[in-house]
């Protein structure tokens, strides 16, 4: 059954369209006067609502504007005085969706609402589709076939069309923020917006007003009424991230919101509710924090619904090559430049990196890569120096040794793969030095038939001289 809502400060006109239009089979409610009518758009679901233009206090077109900046989009049409049309063409551009003048005739008001239901549920299922290619383009958006990788996009094609809590954990720049705009535009509140919010950027003291909004003169410098970013948020969703360093005054109000989904704009005594998917992203051990006191334990838990990790990009190498193909075919194509090719001894330097500051990293060297680099090839020396410490065995050569020989772990630990990779390199070296680089003969001392030798050559990048020129050296 459809819901109508009738806002209009006359009474007769009230009773008159609720009678009509529940004979009619529709489930009607009406309001006498726009903000009480306004509060019920927010709070409740109509498939659409009627709206006098001219009502003491506020009036339609204030409706209509507040509506919009809430991305509440019921239909909506006007109701205006004859004589007023010019009034109920600027409704329209407003967001109203038709218009009817008084005195009325009843039938031809069931058939503006029955069109302007008809368009809307067009234009429903046309953000459908449109939310279908969303879905395929988001997806595409984050790149990785690491299996740590793929179990995030488990988790997140299962909980993404879910209204549940997520709490995403990852080091700086593994993707968290893309973790949750893909969680949003992949649930059934994508048309609706997706708003972040850095708890730790933003002074304590002005926080709560940019979460809650304020009313006009809650304070020095409130010169008008503000919507918070909950608000803003209404039938979307929040994403509240580096939420370990939310101050803890506010994390009691968070969790009310939490709980309820509710709050009061600073300054006002008004209860607001919303509709809003909460996310929060952590670089934090959150669990640690509330061990030392510093986050709520009922907070956290509240949060901490669906746990999802990223992990750094060192614990997922494999992924590494295929993120500089996607960003430098990205930034290639920005720039208008053919992309670069990079020399498996820079591709090797780049997969034995710790990439401290994980994706965002990689994607900002790349990025500088295009637009510096003119010869169209990336060698190691290309590089930024950090990159050089992970090259020509560096990493266990600096290893202490015991005195019998047995290398020791150090106190910081080390990155296995890379050190393994580092000595299977130096030890291919070697044997290709002893044989002459002759490579049957190199595979033979090795251990390793000659194609898997190769194979390690090219992937390595190590330049094989022809086993004629090299003889002749030896020689
Ligand atoms: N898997 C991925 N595929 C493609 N791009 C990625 C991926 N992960 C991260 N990025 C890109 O890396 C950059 C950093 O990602 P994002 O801002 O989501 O990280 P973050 O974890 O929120 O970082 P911070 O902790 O610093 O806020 C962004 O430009 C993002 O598009
Ligand atoms: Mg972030």
């Amino acid at each position: 059954m459809h819901h109508i809502l009738i806002i209009d400060d006359d009474e007769s006109v009230r009773d008159v369209l609720e009678a009509f239009f529940k004979e009619k089979g529709f489930n009607v409610t009406a309001a006498a006067d726009g903000q009480s009518g306004l509060d019920l758009l927010k709070q409740e679901k109509f498939d659409l609502f009627f709206v006098d233009l001219v009502m003491p206090g506020m009036g339609g077109l204030d409706v209509l504007r507040e509506a919009s900046a809430l991305h509440i989009n019921t239909p909506a049409i006007v109701i205006t005085a004859f004589g007023t049309v010019k009034t109920a063409i600027e409704a329209m551009r407003l967001g109203a969706f038709d218009y009817i003048t008084k005195p009325f005739i009843l039938e031809e008001l069931l058939i503006v609402v029955n069109r302007s239901l008809d368009v809307s549920k067009l234009q429903k299922e046309n953000v459908m589709l449109k939310r279908q290619l969303k879905q395929k383009y988001d997806f595409h958006r984050l790149t990785g076939n690491s299996p740590q990788m793929q179990k995030v996009y488990e988790l997140i094609e299962k909980i993404a069309d879910t209204d549940s809590t997520v709490l995403i954990y990852g080091e700086s720049g593994t993707g968290k923020e893309l973790v949750a705009k893909t969680i949003h535009f992949n649930s059934s509140r994508a048309q609706n917006p997706f708003v972040p919010m850095n708890c730790a950027a933003i002074p304590k003291d002005l926080l709560e007003s940019e979460l809650f909004g304020h009313e006009k003169g809650a304070f020095t410098g409130a010169i008008n009424t503000r919507i918070g970013r909950f608000e803003l948020a209404n039938g979307g969703t929040i994403l509240l991230d580096e939420i370990g360093d939310l101050h803890p005054s506010l994390q009691v109000k968070l969790l009310r919101v939490l709980q309820e989904r509710e709050f009061e704009r600073v300054g006002s005594t008004k209860t607001i509710k919303v509709d809003v998917r909460i996310l929060a992203a952590t670089n934090k051990d959150l669990e640690k924090a509330t061990r030392e006191g510093t986050f709520r334990e009922d907070l956290y838990y509240r949060l901490n619904v669906i746990p999802l990790h990223i992990p750094p990009l060192r614990k997922r190498r494999e992924d590494i090559p295929v993120l500089i193909e996607d960003f430098m075919n990205n930034f290639s194509k920005k720039k208008k430049k053919e992309p670069l090719k990079i020399l498996p001894e820079a591709l090797e330097c780049l997969m034995n990196y710790r990439w401290p500051g994980n994706v965002r990293e990689l994607e900002n060297l790349i990025e500088r890569m295009v637009i510096l680099n003119d010869g169209g090839i990336v060698t190691a020396d290309d590089l930024p120096e950090r990159f050089h410490s992970t090259r020509g065995g560096q990493i266990h050569k600096s290893l202490p040794l015991t005195s019998s020989g047995v290398m020791l772990l150090p106190q910081e630990g080390v990155d296995l793969n890379a050190m393994l990779n580092e000595i299977e390199k130096s030890l291919i070296l070697q044997a290709m030095e002893r044989v002459g680089g002759v490579k049957s003969k190199a595979a033979g001392i090795l251990g390793l038939n000659r194609t898997t030798l190769i194979e390690k050559l090219k992937k390595k990048g190590i330049d094989v001289q022809s086993p004629e020129t090299t003889q002749q050296h030896n020689q």
